[in-house]
């Protein structure tokens, strides 16, 4: 299982002429087997830092490794591979091509590969089903809602089987029920060897932590 690592990342914006510092000088490990919760409000920088774990922004200074690789610099190929396999992401944005299916959408690493076999369309109608999406398989994600958009993304992640899962407000716009369902499954990541991060200002998600940081002005926290 892969160890990703921040070292003293840093990232600003500029804000209307001038410099904001969103995210200052941040080292964490993400341990393989365990949930790490980084809480925090809104605007206090955890977009930013969890993008820059992902491998999809870079930081102004410091390093982001995985297995003691550099992210941001590797190729692009390289990046993009250990992306697609070894770090999955559970985006706070839209992640879903609106042309394609649900279930294609879930299946779309595997699409884009050209490798999608009887047994990924099982492992991705199983991974809807466990979602309570088992209807959408082929809806056009135009039609769901926010809620439903999220658990796409996070039913794409799960079936890639990813050694680091980073997921943003994965929680955010469900219902208690169905927020509990994906604290769960998150659950059974991290016990099948995942090194699991959720970010999210939603306190229920605290309790699932094995180890919680609080960010506040672009810093993180132990609690
Ligand atoms: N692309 C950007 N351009 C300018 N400011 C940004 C950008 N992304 C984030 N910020 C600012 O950085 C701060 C941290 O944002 P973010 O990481 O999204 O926080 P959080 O996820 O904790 O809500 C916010 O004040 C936000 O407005
Ligand atoms: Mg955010």
């Amino acid at each position: 299982m892969g160890i990703l690592k921040a070292e003293n990342v840093y990232r600003s914006f500029e804000r209307r002429g001038r410099r904001f510092d969103a995210v200052c000088d941040v080292s964490l490990e993400v341990p393989s087997g365990k949930i790490t919760v980084i809480s925090g409000r809104s605007g206090s920088g955890k977009s930013t830092l969890l993008n820059m774990l992902a491998g999809t922004l870079k930081p102004g200074s410091g390093t982001v490794t995985m297995d003691g690789r550099d992210l941001y610099a590797m190729n692009d190929r390289e990046n993009s591979g250990l992306r697609s396999s070894a770090i999955g992401v559970i985006p706070q944005g839209k992640s879903l091509v609106m042309s394609l299916s649900v279930l294609d959408n879930v299946m779309l690493s595997y699409l884009l590969k050209g490798s999608v076999t009887p047994e990924i369309r099982d492992k991705a109608t199983g991974a809807l089903g466990r979602l309570g999406l088992s209807g959408l398989a082929e809806a056009a994600p135009k039609g769901l809602s926010g809620g439903e958009m999220r658990r796409v993304s996070i039913a794409r992640v799960l079936i890639n089987m990813p050694d680091v899962i980073l997921a943003d407000e994965p929680t955010g716009d469900l219902d208690a029920g169905t927020t509990a369902t994906v604290l769960s499954l998150l659950r059974e990541e991290a016990d099948r060897g995942a090194a699991v991060l959720l970010v999210t200002h939603e306190t229920e998600a605290y309790g699932i932590a094995d180890i919680l940081y609080e960010m506040s002005e672009g810093k993180i926290y132990i609690k």
